[in-house]
């Protein structure tokens, strides 16, 4: 994986800047300082090998050198996005999903935005963004994409199933042209954020649905119900055992108790 193949790849597509690193310690850690510095929207910090690369909830995310992809994209909402800053968090796993259906494959989605091959994880998405007073001034989407088993973690650090793009397959995927697909297709549902087939297909996606899942939102014991769906501002919507509809902003959906 090179610059120059990176490069040729995007050549079409309409971006802000683009920066390459063999290896870097979190492409996040680089976006958000460049946000900061004024980069152009749809800047992209792509690279091969992250040493300290960030998941959600503080853990670490494993992205060795030729296996994975993984890259930060920074997005600099308009005033109207910004009315909706929170569906920024869907709109890479729908993305995603479109890009891996693509090529062939059958992806779903962990709420908020894991993404599924045949319920084992392939993707995690960190969204992380840049204040500017009391205005979002920067959004910016790490997603970590696991293309080959050397990507996937050891057994013992692994909190979901884990899975690659290329065990599913069954064939070699570059890297570059999976990553020109998943860009236009955030350019092809940006402005549709908070639309009704935004979270329409959003929720067609939603792996487990139906299903008895726990949900920890930060409280002292998860809850427990059924996943409903998704509401019109991208809430996961629960029915509790209880029968009570509850509705979540951001939370962890497990399978089982952990
Ligand atoms: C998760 O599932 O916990 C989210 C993982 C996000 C990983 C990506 S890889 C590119 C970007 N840089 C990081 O340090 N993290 C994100």
């Amino acid at each position: 994986m090179s610059e120059k193949d990176l490069r040729h790849h995007l050549a079409n597509l309409s971006l802000g800047q683009i920066r390459y690193h063999p290896s870097i310690g979190s492409t996040n850690d680089e976006a958000l300082a460049w946000a900061s510095d004024g980069a152009p929207d749809f800047s992209l910090i792509v690279a091969d090998e992250q040493t300290t690369g960030r998941g959600r909830q503080g853990r670490s995310w494993f992205s060795p050198s030729g296996a994975a992809l993984a890259f930060s994209l920074i997005l600099r909402p308009t005033p109207a996005e910004r009315e909706t800053i929170e569906l920024f968090s869907g709109l890479g796993a729908l993305a995603l999903a479109d890009a891996l259906r693509e090529i062939g494959l059958q992806p779903q989605i962990k709420w908020p935005n894991d993404v599924l091959l045949k319920r084992k994880k392939v993707s995690g998405i960190l969204v992380e963004s840049v204040w500017l007073g009391n205005e979002i001034e920067s959004i910016v989407l790490g997603i970590g994409i696991n293309i080959q088993p050397g990507a996937i973690p050891p057994d013992e650090k692994l909190h979901f199933p884990a899975t690659c793009v290329e065990a599913e397959t069954g064939q070699p995927v570059e890297r570059f042209d999976l990553l020109r697909r998943l860009l236009l297709a955030i350019q092809n549902w940006r402005p549709h954020l908070g639309e009704k087939h935004f979270i329409q297909s959003w929720q067609d996606g939603l792996a487990f649905r139906g299903e008895r899942v726990q949900v920890w939102a930060g409280d002292a014991s998860p809850a427990t119900g059924q996943i409903v769906g998704l509401e019109p501002n991208g809430n996961l919507r629960l029915a509790l055992d209880s029968g009570e509809l509850r509705s979540f902003r951001f939370g962890e959906v497990h399978l089982r108790p952990v």
